[in-house]
Order: C-alpha cells, then sequence, then structure tokens
C-alpha cells in the first residue's frame, strides 16, 4: 500500500508527476482548454461579475493562487475566502457570482456548508474536488475533479498541486471564453502546462540533497517563508507543510511587509526560506532577501535555474526547471513538501499522522 516508501506523504510527493499528468489529459487541445464537465453556455460563462473561491487550509491555499490567475486573465475580481469565514460575513452573492469550492476530501464541514449557503442565495457553484461522489461533488452545479488519487497522509501535497492546476484550467477556460486573452498567450500556458509533469518529476530525481537539509532544521524553533505575489501565496503551503508535520512554528510574510514589524523576530536562529520566482518582482524580492540576511538569518532561496546570481545573495539555493511566472507554484511547492518531510522525520515525528489533526474535518 505504501509502495515501498517509508510514509504516505513521501509516496503522494512522489506521485504527483502522474497526478498532474491525469489531472490535466483530456482537458488539453492544441490551443484551448476544454472543460466538457462545466455544464454552462457561453452566455452563462459571460454573465458572471465576481467570483469567489471558497475552501480551508492546503486548498484555501490553491485558491488564493487561482484569484490571482483568474484576475490577471479574465479580469473579474475575485475574492478568496476561509469556508469557516464566509458565511458569517453576509458576503455579496447572488446569480451573477460564480463560486468555486475547493475540497480534497468533498466532506470538510465548513467548505460544504460555505457551499450552501451560496447555492441559497443563487450562486453558479463550480466545485474541484479529488473524491468521486462526495458531498461537495454531489451538491455542486459543476465539478472539475482533479485525479491525484486517494491521498492518505493528513499532509495534502498531490492535492495541492492538481487543485493549482484545476483553478489553472477554469482560468484559462473562463477567459477563453471570455476572450480576455491572446490565443498566443493561451498556447504558451498550454505548452508550458504540458511540461510541468516531467519537471516535477526533474524536481523530484534531483531532491536528494533537501535530505541535508533538513538536518539542519532539527532544533530549529522558528522558520520564515517569504515571497511576493504568487510566491507568498505558495510560501503560505509551505509554512503550513512544516507546521503541521514537524510541529515547527512557521510563518509565511509577504516579502515586502517584513519591515512593517516582522523583521524585529528574525534572527541568526531563524531559517528564512525565500521564493523567487515571480520574475516582474525579482529584483524586490532580492533586496527583501537582504535585509533578512543584515539579520544574520540563514536564508534558503528556490528560484529557476537561469537565476544563477541568486547564490550570491544567499547561503543555499534550490534550483527549479524553467516554467512561467502562473504556473513556478506547481513546482515551488514540490522542494518545500519534501523539506517539511523530511525534517518530521529527522524530528521522529508521526509523519502521516500528525497530533490533534484528521484527514477530513467533519465538524464545524
Ligand atoms: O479535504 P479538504 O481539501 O476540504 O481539506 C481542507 C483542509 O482540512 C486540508 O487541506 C488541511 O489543511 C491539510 N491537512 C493541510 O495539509
Amino acid at each position: 500500500e505504501k509502495a515501498g516508501y517509508d510514509h504516505f506523504m513521501l509516496k503522494e510527493i512522489y506521485e504527483q508527476p502522474r497526478a498532474l499528468r491525469d489531472t490535466l489529459i483530456s482537458r488539453l487541445e492544441d490551443d484551448k482548454v476544454v472543460l466538457n464537465e462545466v455544464d454552462l453556455t457561453a452566455e452563462q460563462l459571460r454573465s458572471f461579475r465576481k467570483v469567489f473561491i471558497v475552501a480551508c487550509g492546503t486548498a484555501w491555499h490553491a485558491g488564493l493562487v487561482g484569484k490571482t490567475l483568474i484576475e490577471r486573465w479574465v479580469r473579474l475580481p475575485v475574492e478568496v475566502d476561509i469556508a469557516s469565514e464566509f458565511r458569517y460575513r453576509s458576503p455579496l452573492v447572488d446569480e451573477h457570482t460564480l463560486v468555486v469550492v475547493i475540497s480534497q476530501s468533498g466532506e470538510t464541514a465548513d467548505t460544504l456548508a460555505a457551499l450552501r449557503e451560496a447555492k441559497r442565495n443563487g450562486a453558479r457553484i463550480v466545485a474541484i474536488t479529488n473524491v468521486v461522489g462526495s458531498s461537495v461533488a454531489r451538491e455542486a452545479h459543476d465539478v472539475i475533479y482533479t485525479w491525484a488519487g486517494p491521498e492518505i497522509a493528513v499532509a495534502s501535497t498531490k492535492a495541492y498541486t492538481t487543485q493549482l492546476e484545476g483553478v489553472v484550467l477554469l482560468g484559462l477556460y473562463l477567459a477563453q471564453t471570455r476572450g480576455t486573452l491572446a490565443t498566443e498567450k493561451i498556447r504558451k500556458i498550454i505548452t508550458a502546462l504540458r511540461r510541468l509533469p516531467a519537471q516535477a518529476q526533474e524536481i523530484l530525481d534531483e531532491s536528494e540533497h533537501i535530505k541535508d537539509l533538513a538536518q539542519s532544521f532539527v532544533e530549529v524553533e522558528d522558520a520564515f517563508f517569504i515571497g511576493r505575489c504568487l510566491d507568498w501565496n505558495v510560501a503560505m503551503e509551505g509554512a503550513l507543510k512544516l507546521k503541521e508535520i514537524s510541529y515547527i512554528h512557521a510563518e509565511a510574510y509577504a516579502a515586502g511587509e517584513l519591515k512593517h514589524g516582522t523583521l524585529a523576530l528574525i534572527t541568526d536562529k531563524t531559517p528564512v526560506i525565500a521564493l523567487a520566482t515571480q520574475m516582474d518582482v525579482y529584483e524586490k524580492t532580492l533586496s527583501n532577501i537582504i535585509e533578512v540576511r543584515a539579520r544574520d538569518a540563514r536564508v534558503i532561496g528556490i528560484t529557476f535555474k537561469s537565476n544563477k546570481d541568486l547564490d550570491k545573495s544567499v547561503d543555499r539555493v534550490i534550483y527549479l526547471p524553467e516554467t512561467i511566472g502562473e504556473l513556478a507554484p506547481i513546482l515551488t511547492v514540490i522542494p518545500m513538501q519534501l523539506l517539511a518531510y523530511y525534517v518530521s522525520v529527522a524530528r521522529g515525528c508521526d509523519v502521516d499522522k500528525p497530533r490533534n489533526l484528521a484527514k477530513s474535518v467533519t465538524v464545524e
């Protein structure tokens, strides 16, 4: 059942190339996205004035990436809500609202309650879920399945990367129908999408060094994950993974926000994982890296192979294969999943069943 791996989490991390491929297959044609499962006419797709993305935990992190992509590609306002907050703030939802519900299990009580509330208010519900026939799948109007396969470890890995593909596919589909992206741009994104499974494999094949890096985290008490734009969104997922399974306090921060307070917490004992894959803000991220290094923090950078210069500004760099900024989160998270995994093992934690947590949270 663990197929020779020590833990389900490691097995599931290594299944990502396959899961990424399966989620894309049949949904990509030469220069367009085909989402036969979304039963909306072009007219309906054009009638939305607003999008909400509602989810919990890791799925919420995927939603944050979805917001940036949909706003950028479709030019529609998108709000992302934590499901347990959504219902209690009287969100402005009506029949011109598209509500995207993201849930691996499809059984999370808060997410389900938010879905029902949005439906009562007349919204159209599209679910991105991993479990066929789950409550979320049954109650949504349309379902985009992630084909990650069963996820057993409490810490979500392959569900996250395939949820990211789900929001990318939905964003492209909306852009295509509403005519907000040039065909050339769509083709470029699709070409980059097709490369992802092999690139994820490449990261896994070159990941041996992350095991050594993890050893240096055994005594760590606090860690920071920083980045700008989409890098910040993935930083949140990186921090959650580390907290959840290794019990190290970790915080994700928008790199530019550090100097508004949090910089005071950075000392020579604080490792900082700095993500630098968003090239339009690369220089700005570099200056934030210099700020934390001035406080003697140990900085581990994550960037593309072409940004060789990063090793001059940080203590160590994890290099990723090249992709477009919008898809970078799908690759960036993989070394952070592995880091959290190996730190958890090195600290002797129960990797697959972290204390106080359940795989599926069915209470509100
Ligand atoms: O099944 P769901 O995607 O609705 O679950 C949501 C969260 O409970 C889940 O992502 C949780 O945050 C993970 N354990 C994180 O690794």
